[in-house]
């Protein structure tokens, strides 16, 4: 159902804004992505997601929501969408997976291919934590605009929340406030026009679904920021611990917290984290080169190493915070070969 959703989403796109596009005549086209649309976005999507096929078809969902003239079934199905929605907007709405369909899809988002040997994944940026006894060590060995960085984003007014994701029930981050944390960051890295209707809105709309859908779908643990005034999911992390690798898996936040550091906040406290774990010895911030984190990876002491696969040791069974341990992959772990040669750091002979 979702990837046949996904389908929709890209034909969608490419009709969509021309078919809008007589609807703004001045230079700057107005911004007509509100508040107000993440929720309607929300619903749709949910229902979307739920399996309910009248809802996959992002093209309607995108008519329901920016069309001048709307076709009446898109604007009654958007209707029935919002009138099933909870007032609560940190209700997790999302399909309650199994464990083991959550870690297959963290498996694969992790990069697992390259060590099954199926396909290359980009760099990724990886952090020894072996060489470090604290994290004040880790923050030392900075530049000093890093470890100022790093001081500002814990003298911010927000407070961090860890949940783990559970198999059988809907992923704490499936709610409304974290889709709104997915849309708004995708909107901002990919809609230079922020929020007028045009192809770069849409496909940043796309964008933010599959990756909210994917995040959702996944296992892990859940660090959860709140505005501590307002009490207002301002952004989440998502990692996931297997064998002895600890993977910063997913990061979103509001453009509220995009001012307020909280991408920093949570690097040092995965860092901080690892170090104190013993089963930890390497933190896997992901791909390098795909996003406008890239950079920064290397500034707070991410290396971005071609063979990873070789250095950070995926062999072993997903462990949860509440000590929790997820099933065998013995079959899709990394072949115990890659780790008998002995290696310098990073994989360099
Ligand atoms: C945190 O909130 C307080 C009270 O609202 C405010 O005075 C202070 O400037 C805020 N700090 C930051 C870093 O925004």
């Amino acid at each position: 159902m979702l990837r046949v959703m996904t389908l929709v989403v890209l034909c969608a796109l490419f009709t969509l804004s021309s078919q809008f596009s007589a609807a703004s005549t001045s230079s700057q086209p107005p911004t007509i992505f509100t508040p107000t649309k993440i929720t309607e976005l929300y619903a749709w999507v949910i229902r979307a997601f739920a399996g309910d096929p009248a809802y996959n078809d992002l093209m309607l969902a995108f008519a329901a929501l920016f069309s001048p003239r709307p076709p009446a079934h898109a604007v009654s199905l958007l209707e029935s969408a919002l009138e099933a929605l909870p007032s609560d907007s940190d209700a997790p709405l999302g399909e309650p997976y199994s464990l083991m369909e959550r870690e297959s899809g963290s498996l694969g988002a992790m990069g697992a291919g390259q060590w099954t040997g199926q396909f290359r994944t980009r760099p990724h940026a990886l952090l020894d934590v072996r060489q470090f006894s604290t994290v004040d060590e880790y923050t030392k060995s900075l530049s000093r605009g890093a470890r100022r960085t790093l001081a500002r984003s814990y003298a911010q007014n927000f407070t961090v929340t860890s949940k783990t994701i559970l198999g059988n029930e809907p992923a704490p981050h499936s709610s409304l406030a974290h889709f709104r944390c997915v849309v708004e960051h995708e909107v901002r890295l990919l809609s230079p026009n922020s929020g007028s209707l045009d192809d770069d809105l849409l496909q940043a709309l796309a964008e933010a679904i599959n990756r909210f859908n994917n995040c959702v779908s996944q296992a892990g643990e859940l660090r959860e920021y709140r505005d501590s005034n307002t009490g207002e999911i301002i952004a989440f992390a998502q990692e996931a611990a297997k064998g002895r690798v600890s993977r910063g898996q997913w990061f979103y936040a509001s453009d509220a917290a995009a001012k307020q550091y909280v991408w920093f906040h949570s690097v040092q406290e995965i860092v901080g984290r690892s170090i104190e774990n013993p089963d930890i010895d390497v933190v896997d911030l992901g791909p390098s080169g795909t996003d406008a984190f890239s950079e920064l990876k290397a500034k707070y002491g991410f290396a971005s190493v071609n063979d990873w696969h070789t250095v950070a040791d995926y062999r072993g069974r997903f462990k949860y915070e509440n000590g929790d341990e997820g099933p065998s992959w013995k079959q899709l772990d990394p072949p115990d070969w890659l780790f008998e040669k002995k290696r310098g750091p990073f994989g360099i002979f």
